[in-house]
């Protein structure tokens, strides 16, 4: 079965979970990767990496000073991650919410840059809050947050947490569903 087919059935049988039918095009992947300091970063973190396609982006950027954790709960996308081997990459069947135990666990005492496709609207509240401090507390200062998201829904609640001036919107058309990009910056 091709590697959509299955991402479409995965995702399908894992709806309240996943939030997507379809992997995100490269387009977006591109645009999610726009900004981030590859050159002064030691730890970046991807939430939520599904089959590995932003995973993919992230890994052809990498110097050979970074190191990349993924955090996925899916079974199935796990399985396919294990399968990108790669001598920069760590991937954890672990929650988002664990991040920072799940780092120190690893060495790592902060994150330089986090690349989240977390479904944050369909995650329970108080688990999507947690995620959410747990990722500004580990940024580093100057560190970068980035989501995507098919709506404007926690467009309001990034700019609480970062503060306005922090966070940028952006959009990519070619993805199915389109999709907004945040971006922000801890300052
Ligand atoms: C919208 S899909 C994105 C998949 C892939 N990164 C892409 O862009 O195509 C969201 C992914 O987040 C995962 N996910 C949902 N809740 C999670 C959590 N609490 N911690 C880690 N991963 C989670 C789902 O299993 C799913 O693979």
């Amino acid at each position: 079965m091709g590697k959509k087919l299955n991402f479409f059935k995965e995702a399908l049988l894992t709806a309240k979970t996943s939030g997507t039918i379809t992997p995100s095009s490269r387009f977006l992947a591109e645009k999610m990767l726009k900004g981030i300091d590859f050159n002064n970063a030691k730890l970046i973190v991807e939430l939520g990496s599904g089959n590995g396609v932003i995973t993919k982006h992230i890994l052809k950027k990498m110097q050979p000073h970074n190191h990349l954790i993924c955090f996925e709960i899916n079974d199935q996308f796990y399985e396919e991650l294990l399968k990108i081997e790669h001598p920069q990459l760590t991937v954890l069947k672990v929650s988002a919410e664990f991040l920072i135990e799940e780092i120190n666990k690893k060495g790592f005492e902060s994150v330089d840059a986090i690349v989240s496709s977390l479904p944050l609207s369909i995650i329970p509240k108080e688990i999507s809050q947690k995620i959410l401090q747990e990722s500004y507390k580990s940024l580093n200062t100057n560190g970068t947050f980035v989501q995507f998201q098919y709506t404007l829904d926690y467009y309001k609640r990034l700019k609480q947490l970062f503060k306005k001036e922090n966070v940028s919107l952006n959009f990519e058309p070619i993805n199915i569903p389109p999709a907004f990009i945040y971006k922000c910056i801890k300052k």
